[in-house]
């Protein structure tokens, strides 16, 4: 068990426990390596998306996980369950090491699963935790995006709430650019360093229409307020029900605040930005990267020079 480093008071009635964690997408940008595994459970060097994720949520003191599947998706069950048969062979290899792989991620937190049916945008897939959720506030993480293991952002977010109450966003600056691929936050200063009050939200601005450079990346902590705001939020971009539709109206009511992130984050649902997760945690990590970062100076220097062959240079490790 990953020990917590929540700021939280425990036992406090406003303290947040719960996660949930939204998987039931489609994944349409991954095809067809998502056709039939889902997307959180790509592998990021030796563990699936998700498991960092949950991770995380587990390093912030959230016990209890509830993650939002949906058809094709028994592989995320299956992988925080317990695997008797591979547990047993290990255990009788006396393979201690592979055998706490396989059991950490059952022991990450108290994990449970809900479908979503119809993958009818993630407002929806939120909303479906309502039940499970209850009145507390609670934390959203999405499962394909990574922050890194060394920030402490969700505690910082979770911090943030217990004092200023409302709902807690974390908002990172992107190049004007890349702000239509995400929501987009209008903000204003509150007088803390790296935390501003949430004026407005807008999802995927078209070129030019965006209020700031903020956008919205994929953590939040949420006053429960919000299920009342999503059972009534109709379609919005894409045709699906959009959870930055249901902030704007808290925004409005000026109950929203944003952390300002500027560390390590991935996308890893993007072919592109999954490449450079995979690339920079094995650099980072203490049993592979040294010899892969190696075999990674060598490729580069390789492509630097020119080199036309690309089976030559693959083959050069
Ligand atoms: P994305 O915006 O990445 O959409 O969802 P997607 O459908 O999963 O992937 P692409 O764009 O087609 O490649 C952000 C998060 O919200 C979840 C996804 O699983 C992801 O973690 N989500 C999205 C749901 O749980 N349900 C939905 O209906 C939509």
């Amino acid at each position: 068990m990953i020990a917590p480093h929540s700021t939280a008071t425990p036992g406090s009635p406003r303290a947040v426990r719960k996660a949930v964690v939204p998987a039931a997408g489609l994944g349409t940008r991954f095809l067809p390596a998502t056709k039939a595994t889902p997307k959180e459970m790509l592998p990021v060097v030796d563990k699936p998306a998700i498991q960092y994720v949950v991770e995380e949520a587990a390093a912030a003191g959230l016990d209890d996980i509830l993650m939002v599947t949906g058809r094709h998706k028994r592989a995320i069950e299956d992988h925080f369950d317990s695997a008797f048969e591979l547990e047993q062979a290990l255990a009788a290899k006396g393979d201690t090491m592979r055998l706490d792989a396989v059991r950490d991620p059952a022991r990450l937190a108290d994990i449970h699963h809900i479908r979503q049916g119809d993958p009818l945008g993630l407002g929806h897939a939120v909303l479906c935790a309502r039940h499970h959720v209850g009145d507390q506030p609670f934390a959203v993480l999405l499962g394909d995006d990574l922050i890194d293991p060394r920030e402490t952002l969700l505690s910082r977010m979770l911090e943030v709430r217990e004092r200023r109450e409302g709902s807690v966003v974390a908002l990172m600056e992107v190049d004007p650019e890349q702000i239509h691929l995400y929501g987009c936050a209008a903000v204003e200063p509150t007088g803390e360093d790296g935390v501003v009050r949430v004026t407005a939200l807008v999802e995927k601005p078209a070129p030019g229409a965006a209020p700031s450079r903020y956008a919205v990346i994929g953590r939040y902590v949420l006053d429960p307020a919000v299920f009342d705001v999503l059972e009534h939020t109709p379609p919005g971009r894409g045709g699906e029900i959009q959870l930055t539709d249901a902030l704007q109206d808290l925004a409005a009511g000026g109950t929203v605040h944003g952390v300002v992130f500027d560390g390590l984050r991935y996308d890893t649902g993007d072919k592109a930005d999954y490449l450079r997760t995979v690339v920079r945690l094995a650099c980072d990590r203490p049993d592979l990267g040294p010899e892969f970062s190696r075999w990674l100076k060598e490729f580069v220097a390789g492509l630097a020079g020119g080199a036309s062959d690309g089976e030559e240079e693959c083959t050069a490790a």
